[in-house]
């Protein structure tokens, strides 16, 4: 009987939109939080490989990545985004992938009425989106959005973007205001940035259909030709009409999840959250870390390089000296120039690991949660999900940590809240 639920659906929801208050807010904000979920692209639901993983993260930080597997340093931080129509030339040389099997953790958006699948990322600042002003052999299978074809979206005259990564490949285009609707909640006017030309990383990339960047809006890359005119993020835009000015990170251990906005559910992890000021003027959700433990063992980081927490990123990706002292611990691991970071026999038993977020908190990543993929057809060999950063500079926190820890990001004080998740 599905018109019947569906009279009673309207029904009830008519009920519901008659008893609740009139909106006391500028925007149609019906929701005070909402979840959105994290999963893999079902058009390609296959795994990221480590080569990959690790390829991808270099490159979006700009770090050179042969280098670093050769010989364990000498890889140099380059700015991440660049104001203006330049390209960034980094040293970065990346070796072609012959596999393309790279999978990403996805999530719904709605932008003028058209649906793309994006990926959330707290290590950036710009939502983009693969448009069909781009030429069909650069959509290919990508999800493009269609301004013509949007009601809403008003050209900003004379405003551009432009993000490039060290390793060359970068996205620029155009920017224009629509609604973009996630979770159910409208902003009218989000600044989107529509791609007119894509390097060829993403064209090979068919997972992404674009970004949501979640960082500082300081990062964001839209100009008007001579300066920086930074667009406010989606988070920035709703973060005061939410009940908490926050989002969360819950990722399970397969990378799917969900991404809640305004709301923390502390029945998601144990234990009473720790919160942790960031340095935001860099744009990224930075603290220090300058400590480690591998099980239960805590060491100073002798690099002690800044940390950031990068949804986007797929690694935990720590000072080399820390990695180095990780796989010290694990009976037969090495450093594989040929898969592109440590390896070590499927069947070690790892120990547990921990990086300090800020002065007082321990994030811990229990043994049975360190192995991002297998590297072999018969399972024997394993690549790790904590990798060095080739002294880079920079720790990078991604997915290997969000799949252990429940973190919240809190734009209202600028903190990071952490627990454990529970298992
Ligand atoms: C970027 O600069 C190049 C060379 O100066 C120019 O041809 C191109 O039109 C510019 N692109 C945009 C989007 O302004
Ligand atoms: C990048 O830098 C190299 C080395 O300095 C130079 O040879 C090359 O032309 C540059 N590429 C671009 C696109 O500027
Ligand atoms: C930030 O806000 C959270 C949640 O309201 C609060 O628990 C925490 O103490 C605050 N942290 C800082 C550093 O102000
Ligand atoms: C924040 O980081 C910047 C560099 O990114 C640094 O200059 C500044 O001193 C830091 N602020 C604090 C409070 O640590
Ligand atoms: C290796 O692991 C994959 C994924 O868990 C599984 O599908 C496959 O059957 C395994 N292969 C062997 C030889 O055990």
């Amino acid at each position: 009987m599905p018109s019947l639920r569906l009279f009673f659906l309207v029904t009830l929801f008519a009920a519901i939109v008659l008893a609740a208050p009139a909106p006391a807010r500028k925007r149609n904000l019906q929701k005070r939080s909402f979840k959105v979920p994290r999963q893999l692209n079902p058009a390609h639901p296959r795994g990221l490989n480590g080569y990959d993983a690790m390829r991808k993260a270099y490159a979006k930080y700009g770090w050179g990545f042969i280098a670093a597997r050769k010989n364990g340093e000498g890889a140099k931080l380059t700015p991440k985004v660049n104001a203006g129509n330049g390209t960034a030339n980094g040293t970065g040389e990346v070796a072609a992938n012959p596999e393309d099997n790279a999978a990403l953790f996805l999530s719904p958006v709605e932008i003028g009425g058209q649906t793309l699948n994006l990926d959330f990322d707290s290590g950036s600042s710009d939502l983009w989106v693969f448009s069909t002003e781009l030429p069909q052999q650069s959509i290919g299978q990508h999800s493009a959005f269609d301004a013509q074809k949007s009601t809403s979206f008003k050209q900003i005259q004379g405003a551009q973007f432009s993000i490039s990564y060290g390793d060359g490949s970068g996205a620029a285009g155009i920017v224009g205001t629509d609604k973009v609707n996630i979770g159910g909640v409208t902003v009218e006017n989000q600044a989107v940035e529509l791609a007119t030309a894509v390097s060829r990383s993403f064209v090979e990339d068919t997972n992404t259909d674009g970004l949501v960047g979640l960082a500082f809006s300081q990062l964001n890359t839209v100009n008007d030709g001579t300066k920086k005119t930074p667009q406010k993020t989606f988070f920035d835009n709703v973060m005061n009409d939410l009940d908490m000015p926050v989002f969360t990170a819950d990722l399970d251990p397969d990378g799917t999840g969900t991404y809640e906005f305004g709301k923390i559910d502390n029945t998601k992890f144990t234990g009473e959250m720790a919160w942790i000021p960031v340095n935001a003027s860099s744009g990224f959700w930075q603290f220090d870390s300058a400590k480690f433990s591998v099980n239960g063992q805590e060491q100073q980081n002798p690099t002690a390089s800044k940390a950031i927490a990068d949804t986007g990123t797929s690694l935990l990706l720590v000072d080399q000296a820390v990695a180095e002292a990780y796989y010290s611990a694990v009976p037969n691991a090495v450093n594989s120039a040929q898969v592109g970071g440590f390896v070590y026999p499927c069947d070690a038993q790892l120990p547990d690991m921990a990086v300090a977020i800020g002065n007082d908190y321990m994030a811990v990543i229990p043994g049975n949660q360190i192995t991002f993929a297998t590297v072999d057809q018969a399972n024997t060999t394993c690549f790790g999900g904590v990798q060095g950063n080739g002294g880079a500079g920079l720790q990078i926190y991604g997915d290997t940590m969000f799949k252990a820890q429940f973190v919240a990001f809190n734009g209202g004080n600028q903190s990071l809240g952490f627990a454990p998740k529970k298992q």
